[in-house]
């Protein structure tokens, strides 16, 4: 095999988010080897509520609805990304006209129509949603959004049953990040298993895969790979590897403390140092193999950009910092370990 989705074939999807740029047609670059590599696309921001309802009512389909039909006239498995988050979502979505939050009612009616309408028009074209988006922290409670706190936890299953009805095909998911915290895994199972007594269409679980050139452990990680495969189908989202260190400490401490860091933005320049390049590529093969050695649960890995110009990676947790955290280049050349990644296929 020579491309990643051919290596992964029978396996799992493998896939990409496109930016804004991409979906209108930019970076042909980039979707040549979105077109060669990849089988599976996420609009990494078009389709999240504040962009595609930014005022009541009124919905911005335009750009999705290019996102879509790039995916359809390519063959590809289409991802939708996300119906309900905290983050991201328009400020109205919360209020009445006078500024004043609304009710439990109300806010259940407006993600009623959200979900419906959103998932309604891409019904049978768009084959997989994250439902819900990050509702659980890390020490396994939920997150006082103002979801949450206007509605309750109920919120979430309420999600799960508008988007079932809006496209009852389509293949739902839970999704969110540190999944490989053990109070989080708690939690999150703890839900799911609820949601599935109680017939809440919830199909699967999304871990987003934003990881560090040390953590989470490949241990940790797989635990979680594995309950949650007990509870149904599982994705790797948002999978990037940065290799910057971290305000927590959790990407690459023990290795970028060796370094000078002369630039603070751009430790790196072009190349990186010989130690991190070989835990970037020792770090993502790991990863590949668990990947594949959970591949009857897993449906679907998906890199969080196609190149690293593109990762929002340069912007977070700090602004305007060069990062190195995906497989093709900023010239969008495959990186080393594309091959090795390939010959696991
Ligand atoms: C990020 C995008 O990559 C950025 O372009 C945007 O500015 C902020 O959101 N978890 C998620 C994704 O579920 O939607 C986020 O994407 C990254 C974290």
């Amino acid at each position: 095999d020579t491309t990643l989705k051919e290596a992964f074939k029978n396996r799992f999807f493998i896939g990409t988010a496109l930016n804004t740029r991409q979906i209108m047609g930019g970076e042909i670059e980039a979707i040549e080897v979105v077109k060669q590599h990849f089988n599976s696309i996420v609009a990494e921001n078009v389709m999240k509520s504040g962009r595609i309802q930014p005022q009541q009512g009124k919905f911005n389909f335009s750009i999705a609805d290019e996102f879509v039909e790039f995916g359809e006239r390519n063959n590809m498995h289409i991802h939708g990304h996300t119906l309900i988050w905290h983050s991201q979502a328009p400020d109205w979505f919360f209020k009445d006209e006078k500024g004043n939050p609304v009710s439990r009612e109300i806010l259940i009616g407006r993600m009623k129509d959200h979900i419906s309408t959103v998932v309604g028009r891409y019904k049978g074209r768009v084959h997989s949603w994250d439902v819900v988006n990050e509702a659980i922290l890390d020490d396994g409670s939920y997150r006082e959004s103002r979801f949450y706190e206007i509605i309750g936890e109920d919120f979430i299953k309420l999600a799960f049953q508008f988007a079932h009805h809006a496209d009852p095909e389509a293949t739902l998911f839970y999704n969110d990040y540190s999944m490989s915290n053990p109070k989080k895994r708690e939690g999150v199972v703890k839900m799911v298993k609820k949601f599935k007594q109680e017939g809440v269409p919830i199909d699967g679980i999304g871990m987003q895969g934003h990881i560090g050139l040390n953590n989470p452990t490949i241990e940790e990680f797989e635990k979680s790979l594995e309950a949650f495969g007990e509870l149904g189908t599982v994705t790797i989202n948002e999978l990037d590897l940065s290799v910057l260190p971290s305000p927590w400490g959790d990407a690459g401490a023990e290795i970028s403390k060796n370094f000078e860091y002369e630039d603070e933005m751009n430790p790196f320049e072009k190349e990186l140092p010989e130690a991190v390049q070989e835990q970037f590529n020792k770090r993502y093969r790991e990863f590949f193999e668990l990947f594949l050695k959970y591949q009857n649960s897993i449906s679907r890995v998906t890199l969080w950009g196609v190149n690293d110009g593109n990762s929002w990676k340069n912007n977070w947790p700090v602004r305007g910092r060069t990062d190195y955290p995906l497989l093709f280049d900023r010239d969008n050349e495959p990186k080393p370990v594309v091959k090795e990644l390939i010959g696991l296929g």
